[in-house]
């Protein structure tokens, strides 16, 4: 089965049932400023599930672009993807579960054509305030029956494996949904409501994440070790936040959720995304062009799929007018890029490949997506072309080192990535072509060696400032920033730095202010700081006059002669939201910090307040 097919025969079966077809929404939200993207397909339905009327009636179905910026990072397995279609239909206030489950497995099973005995799902188990979801249940062991597959409901798959089991119930941190995910993490007003998840079972080994290891008795359909994976979520969403619980919303809706490739892999019994036909032409113009084959070889395949995501999603991404740029939606757009780039050369590929790797996802997709275009191919061009001038540069300091020496040292390749930004994987491949070797463990010396020196220098920087520089602690310096920022726009401008200290664990900020803040102060502070992490605003420094800094509203110690330059100070920008007179480090986009929480609010001094606050793992 075909991907296009797939996607027409699930609008098909709920367009038969009723539903209007509506197209995807655009990949950068309208109206909603809290999000750079769109990564669910429940998004662009939030007005409609909390009660406004649509256009288009209270039953619909669409198939939703989405784009999640925080999974970059995790590309090259099996099953992660940055881009994904999202397969959805929708009751406003119409239809719920009698329809809808008994609907889900026939399609899955008597439309798409699953084995049913491979399908597994989950129910939620209710908590103090909500009932235990005993209709869904119901509805699933009645049609599993109805095929002749035993539906054994269990309870506590999650402590004592399957035990033969077809249902499970699992609480609010597994079968509960809303954009920010169980209960207690909700905001007043987010809608949300328990859901019910489909399983499928790509077998003991057969489905094994190539990183992980089947648990054995222990396994059970959410455990990671990639023999589930989840091919849909029927969310029931009923009910909305309250500041002391919930309250009803006007409607009960339905909102499904399913990812169009992962129901392609189960289809194809091929536990790799990047296995389905989505993927056929950019694979044969990546093959052509580099001489490997995909799957031949552990790493190569690794690189094959950073470029087949990232290349499909920088096509989406321009499609909707997203262009490579240095700040907001087009950074991520410069970074796919340019990211593909450099895995194309791990791949042996020294000439433009991108666009023509973008010109087979135009082909594959223009008819579900009408917004894909040529056009979008001299984006991409333009875009290889500026990146291979900054690789040039390198190359050419690469050259007259080598021309020098007839060498690359250790510590010559640290220089080259310490000065041009060039890592250490480019040069190990240009001295592997002049047959040698780079010496890693050098240049593992010298990163130490530097780390040392700018840790010493560090201690000196900032007297009771960073500890090191490792990469927690510059997370947590660049939080500092968001902080002391937050706490002047909560408690007024009277609040100013008064010491910071900064470990792996922590950032510790004193600051002027008279009185223990209360709750809800402590709540919008850390509000403020999370709601600027998810923005995704990149960090960059700018080397001002000191009457330039103060006009332009710069805040921090005017004196800190580590945060001057050439006669300058250096002001650190985290997107629009705070500047700062400071010496770095930074990370280089706040998508990088993770949650942010307050631990501890206390005296310090007469008139100075004190704060701990941690980070949790970035999303
Ligand atoms: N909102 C749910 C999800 O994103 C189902 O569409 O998983």
């Amino acid at each position: 089965m075909k991907a296009n097919e797939l996607r027409r025969k699930y609008l098909d079966f709920f367009k038969e049932k009723g539903h209007s077809e509506i197209p995807s929404a655009s990949l950068v939200p309208e109206n909603d400023p809290t999000t750079l993207f769109t990564g669910s397909g429940m998004q662009p339905m939030v007005p409609y599930l909390l009660g406004e009327e649509h256009a288009s009636g209270n039953r619909i179905t669409d198939s939703q672009k989405c784009f999640r910026s925080q999974d970059i990072e995790e590309v090259g397995d099996n099953r992660h993807t940055t881009f994904f279609e999202m397969l959805g239909n929708w009751s406003l206030g119409d239809y719920f579960k009698d329809e809808q489950i008994p609907w889900m497995f026939d399609f899955l099973i008597k439309e798409v054509g699953l084995d049913a005995s491979r399908l597994y799902v989950t129910v939620f188990s209710g908590n103090s305030k909500i009932d235990r979801d005993e209709v869904s249940a119901g509805h699933w062991q009645n049609k599993f029956t109805e095929v002749g597959v035993d539906a054994k409901i269990v309870d506590d798959a999650e402590s004592n494996g399957m035990q033969g089991g077809r249902i499970f119930y699992y609480d609010e941190k597994e079968n509960w949904w809303s954009r920010t995910g169980m209960p207690e993490n909700m905001p007043s007003g987010e809608p949300g409501g328990p859901d019910s998840e489909m399983f499928w079972d790509f077998g003991e080994h057969h489905g094994l994440h190539e990183s992980s290891q089947w648990k054995g008795e222990h396994c059970q359909v959410t455990c990671e070790c990639g023999r589930f994976i989840e091919i849909g979520n029927n969310v029931f969403m009923e009910y909305q936040k309250t500041d002391d619980g919930f309250e009803s919303l006007p409607n009960k809706n339905v909102d499904f959720g399913g990812g169009l490739e992962r129901i392609l892999a189960a289809k194809l019994d091929a536990p790799d995304v990047f296995m389905t036909d989505l993927f056929d032409g950019a694979k044969k113009v990546i093959e052509q062009v580099s001489g490997r084959v995909y799957g031949d070889d552990i790493k190569d395949t690794y690189a094959f799929r950073v470029i087949l995501d990232h290349v499909r999603a920088a096509t989406f991404l321009i499609g909707d007018n997203v262009f490579p740029a240095n700040k907001d939606q087009g950074y991520f757009v410069r970074r796919l890029l340019r990211r593909s780039v450099r895995f194309a050369r791990q791949l042996g590929v020294r000439d433009s490949l991108l666009s023509a790797v973008a010109k087979t996802y135009i082909e594959t997709y223009k008819e579900a997506y009408p917004e894909l275009s040529e056009k979008i191919l001299d984006e991409i061009e333009k875009e290889e072309i500026k990146f291979a001038k900054t690789l040039e540069k390198g190359l050419r300091e690469f050259k007259k080192v080598w021309d020098k020496s007839g060498s690359i040292s250790g510590k010559d390749a640290f220089d080259l990535y310490q000065t041009y930004g060039f890592p250490l994987e480019l040069t190990e491949e240009l001295a592997q072509e002049e047959g040698q070797d780079v010496d890693r463990e050098m240049f593992k010396k010298e990163f130490q060696k530097h780390k040392d020196l700018s840790r010493a220098g560090a201690q000196q920087k900032f007297k009771g400032g960073l500890a090191d520089d490792s990469a927690e602690s510059t997370r947590l310096h660049t939080a500092t920033h968001l902080l002391h920022q937050a706490l002047r726009t909560v408690l007024g401008d009277h609040v100013a730095q008064r010491g910071s200290n900064i470990t792996k664990e922590r950032l510790r900020f004193d600051f002027s202010h008279d009185e223990k803040m209360t709750d809800e102060e402590k709540v919008e502070v850390e509000r403020l700081v999370n709601e600027q992490i998810k923005a995704a605003y990149p960090v960059h420094f700018e080397l001002l006059g000191v009457d330039e800094a103060k006009e332009r509203g710069a805040i921090g110690l005017f004196e800190d002669k580590y945060a001057q330059m050439e006669g300058k100070v250096k002001v650190y920008f985290v997107g629009d939201y705070s500047k700062e007179i400071c010496g770095g480090p930074h990370v280089e986009n706040t998508s990088e910090l993770g949650q942010f929480k307050i631990k501890k609010e206390q005296a310090s001094s007469a008139g100075v307040r004190r704060i701990k606050a941690i980070l949790g793992d970035p999303q």
